[in-house]
């Protein structure tokens, strides 16, 4: 009551937001400071701000330079900013609400100390639906609350009281009254150079105002540095000579660097799983293929995908009323009206390929619905009509079975299909039709395509993350990747929409995933939702389990660690070992959350996630996450939960440019050593449209120099993603492209599988001499020391980004005898080749010996076994 008394108070007086600002400002040293966003892009630029020494001549801190942008909504369509606007309250704090769409009833709140840095976003729900503009947000010192008002429609206005220490209203009552006037008199409009737009001013000492100039200035310094390409070397360093360094190896000066620096981190994007690591030949085996799976955008996606009716006189429809699972709904019923090997084909993946003499395994569930019971015959065929082998399968029953055989195929084909044709007249229902290779990664039945999974073992990654990024939390709650949807019979486990707007059929499973893991030598890293949906998906960002649902989910969790460490008589273990898998999987890691946007919500239900697995499995890692970039709210917020609850490790994403990471070698050399340990779960470097080149991989390997140095703090990192199919891509740069038949790795895969088959445990520190120390050039060149315990093999790498050859005389001493042999890698070409490979020869070196790197290259030295 006293309350609304207060609301109303202070509803009476519009314009105290405004004018208590003026209190804060340090007169006379003082400047107004005009706060707005403008109107374009759809309002999606964010907050701008323009200042004046005498409130007429005004001057953009821009062009559209914005200090902090709307993280709410779906990628592409939302994340607007509307109508912001900003006061100070007495402990120096800024506050800035503003509108987010016209349809929500949403506002948006977000603070910041100096207007640069900005705390995490909050989104209350104000009206159950519809426009709320032109918020406004004033302080009641006494109370510490603060009013906010807002308007719904020209002539009304709206108000509740709000707290910025829970994020949440106190109050909120439906007042609407008649004041809009008052409250639009709070806005300026103004003439800028951009164009016009509305905000407010307030006065600030001028220090205020030039802190967000500098913060522009340096922004721009730093951008046109991060930006620099090799396409412009030519001008930037014409007329520089040869280099000459002097690299010199401290073998006294060494520390101990992670062993699991370089994995892969897996996600079934660009069709990484089915239709690709997957082995599976048959596309939507199960017929659950659905409209939603392409967030309705493909018509034809539908439970017939990828089949078709061969042949006269016959019908294909689906039906769900007698499923074998109901996980798994659909099946198809085909009537055939006359025996005329008229049947269901299957068109694969853009067809299946077959490999001559090679067997297959085929599977088919089904259930004779009506006439003579009879055999399903199996036929796989090319589009000319050539039969590549067939199989009959066993005489149908009139309940659901399994059915089984093996079909060898007579000829190599990338363009095969299969087709089930039933042997005599009548309508049979059919689900669950596989055509697998027996030849798969290891032999395993439902396994891996031999040559995609050969390619990853190569690289010898230390651990395996997965199954996503965004798969794993997932386009809104009901898709969220969720482990126990994924394990046991085939036709038990739980298809669903892929956010990457396919269908995701978990037949690679977690089984699978740690199956892979183990054949491999690679520590599993699972990555489960932190009881969050993808912040950027269609669907729930404001999201989360709800509270009443958490402790179910967090048994998920701790049901996940049984299942992979348990004992095979324990609930969850029994499962793994009905699997096959009686010993336990040794899980060391888990990872919750994926780059999630730092809300109350993420962090409510993370802190619960975490608590949990620490309490029952102290000798489980949890892997926190700290937001999709190297810096910003996300990245700031996430690292204060992760030292304030102890984190022991958390997960960084960034995709950036060749130039950031020539310029940011540093980055980790600043950590606080005490502080969590890193996962850098997700970079890559990204050039303008996007592709895979020398120019990316070099920029990769050169920061890989620094991440190496730093192995005491990064524990692990991975490029990503990792897999991507030609003509199913929905994100480049990808480490690995294939097709049906073919892998190919790009420029950046070649450093990756560098830096993995040349890792060490132990980093020995080196000092680089250089003839010319400018920094356009000596962030160029780089060179990496270590040295892997178990075969007592030195490591040097060394990789030079300049278009001219660096002279190196290189000091091993201690570390190279007279008959040291050498294997030398070196990877170089023009920094748009996208089809290098890296060539190897053996050498015998001294323990000074002179290396010329040319120009543009990557070298790897390994010496073996001298020390
Ligand atoms: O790697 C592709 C995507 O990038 C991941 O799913 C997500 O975590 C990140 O945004």
């Amino acid at each position: 009551m006293i309350r609304h008394k207060l609301v109303a108070l202070l509803l009476l007086s519009g314009a105290l937001a405004f004018n208590s600002v003026d209190a804060f400002a340090d007169a006379p040293d003082s400047t107004y400071l005009f706060s707005y966003a403008s109107t374009k892009n759809a309002g999606r630029n964010g907050l701008h701000f323009a200042w004046s020494t005498d409130g007429k001549q005004w001057n953009e801190i821009g062009p559209e330079y914005r200090f902090v942008g709307c993280d709410y909504g779906p990628w592409g369509a939302e994340k607007r900013m509307l109508a912001p606007y900003l006061t100070k309250t007495a402990d120096g704090l800024w506050h800035c609400v503003w509108s987010l769409n016209e349809k929500e009833g949403r506002l948006a709140h977000a603070a910041s100390a100096d207007l640069v840095n900005w705390k995490r976003q909050s989104y209350p729900k104000v009206m159950e639906e519809g426009n709320c503009l032109y918020p406004e947000i004033s302080y009641n010192q006494a109370t510490k609350e603060f009013l906010l008002s807002w308007l719904i429609a020209t002539a009304t206005n709206d108000t509740a009281i709000f707290s910025t220490t829970t994020r949440d209203f106190i109050t909120y009552t439906p007042t609407k009254k008649a004041i809009a006037a008052i409250r639009m008199n709070n806005r300026a409009s103004l003439a800028l150079a951009g164009g016009s737009v509305t905000g407010v001013i307030t006065k600030v000492a001028k220090s205020e105002a030039d802190r967000l100039k500098d913060a522009r200035d340096l922004n721009d310094y730093r951008q046109q540095k991060y930006d620099e390409r090799t396409e412009s070397d030519a001008v930037r360093f014409a007329g520089l000579q040869p280099v000459e360094a002097t690299i010199t190896v401290d073998k006294k000066e060494s520390k101990t660097i992670s062993d699991l620096l370089v994995g892969v981190f897996f996600e079934d994007i660009n069709y990484a799983a089915d239709g690709g690591l997957y082995a599976e030949l048959i596309q939507n085996r199960d017929f659950e293929y659905d409209l939603s799976d392409t967030q309705g955008r493909d018509r034809s996606w539908n439970s017939k995908k990828a089949w078709s009716l061969k042949g006269e006189n016959a019908t294909f429809t689906i039906d769900t009323v007698t499923p074998i699972h109901p996980n798994n709904p659909h099946y198809a019923v085909l009537s055939v009206k006359e025996k005329n090997d008229a049947g269901l084909e299957n068109s694969g993946y853009d067809g299946i390929v077959l490999k001559k003499g090679e067997s297959y395994d085929v599977s088919v569930f089904a259930r004779q619905l009506e006439g003579k019971k009879g055999k399903l015959l199996v036929r796989l065929t090319g589009k000319s009509g050539a039969v590549y082998g067939e199989s009959q399968l066993l005489t149908l029953s009139s309940n659901w079975k399994q059915y089984k055989s093996v079909v060898k195929a007579n000829a190599d084909a990338t363009d095969a299909s299969l087709v089930v044709i039933p042997q005599e007249v009548g309508t049979v229902a059919l689900d669950m039709i596989s055509l697998f290779p027996q030849k798969t990664f290891k032999n395993h039945p439902n396994g891996l395509r031999t040559d995609l999974a050969e390619t990853l073992a190569a690289m010898h990654p230390r651990f395996v993350r997965f199954p996503g990024g965004c798969v794993a939390h997932g386009s809104g709650l009901e898709n969220m990747y969720r482990w126990k949807n994924t394990i046991g019979p085939l036709e038990s486990r739980k298809p669903q929409p892929n956010l990457w707007g396919y269908h995701q059929t978990a037949g690679l499973g977690y089984f699978e995933y740690f199956q892979f893991c183990e054949d491999i030598g690679a520590e599993p890293l699972p990555v489960l939702a932190a009881g969050v949906p993808c912040q950027n998906s269609h669907e729930g960002q404001q999201g989360g389990i709800p509270m009443c649902d958490m402790g179910d989910y967090v048994q998920e969790v701790l049901d996940l660690i049984e299942w992979a460490n348990g004992d095979a008589k324990s609930t969850w273990g029994k499962k793994r070992a009905e699997a096959g898998h009686p010993k336990p999987f040794n899980l060391k890691y888990v990872g919750v959350g994926n780059e999630d946007l730092i809300s109350d919500i993420f962090e409510e239900r993370f802190e619960m996630l975490f608590k949990a697995v620490k309490e029952k499995h102290p000798e489980i890692t949890v892997v926190g996450t700290v937001g999709p970039f190297y810096e910003g709210t996300d990245y700031e917020e996430g690292w204060d939960i992760a030292s304030r609850l102890g984190v022991p490790m958390v997960d960084e994403h960034y995709y950036v440019s060749p130039g950031w990471m020539i310029y940011n070698q540093d980055y980790y050399d600043k950590y606080d050593r005490s502080k969590s340990k890193v996962y850098l779960g997700e970079y890559a470097a990204h050039l303008p449209g996007r592709p895979n080149n020398l120019e990316t991989a070099l920029a990769e390997a050169l920061y890989l120099t620094s991440v190496e140095r730093n192995g005491d703090v990064v524990s692990m990192a991975s490029y990503a993603p990792l897999l991507a199919k030609e003509g199913h891509t929905q994100w480049n740069p990808d480490l690995i492209y294939f097709n049906n038949s073919e892998v190919k790795p790009t420029v950046d895969y070649y450093v990756q599988k560098l830096y993995g088959q040349n890792a060490g445990d132990t980093y020995l520190t080196s000092q680089i001499k250089l003839s010319n120390n400018k920094e356009q050039v000596k962030n160029r060149i780089a060179v990496s020391v270590v040295q892997d315990s178990k075969s007592g093999d030195v490591i040097v790498k060394l990789v030079n980004m300049l278009p001219v050859s660096v002279k190196s005389t290189l000091n091993l001493e201690g570390l190279v005898s007279e008959s040291s042999t050498v294997t030398k890698t070196l990877l170089t070409g023009s920094p748009a080749d996208k089809k290098l490979q890296p060539q190897v020869s053996e050498i015998k070196i001294t323990a000074n010996f002179d290396y010329e790197m040319p120009g543009y290259s990557f070298t790897v030295f390994r010496i073996s076994n001298k020390l």
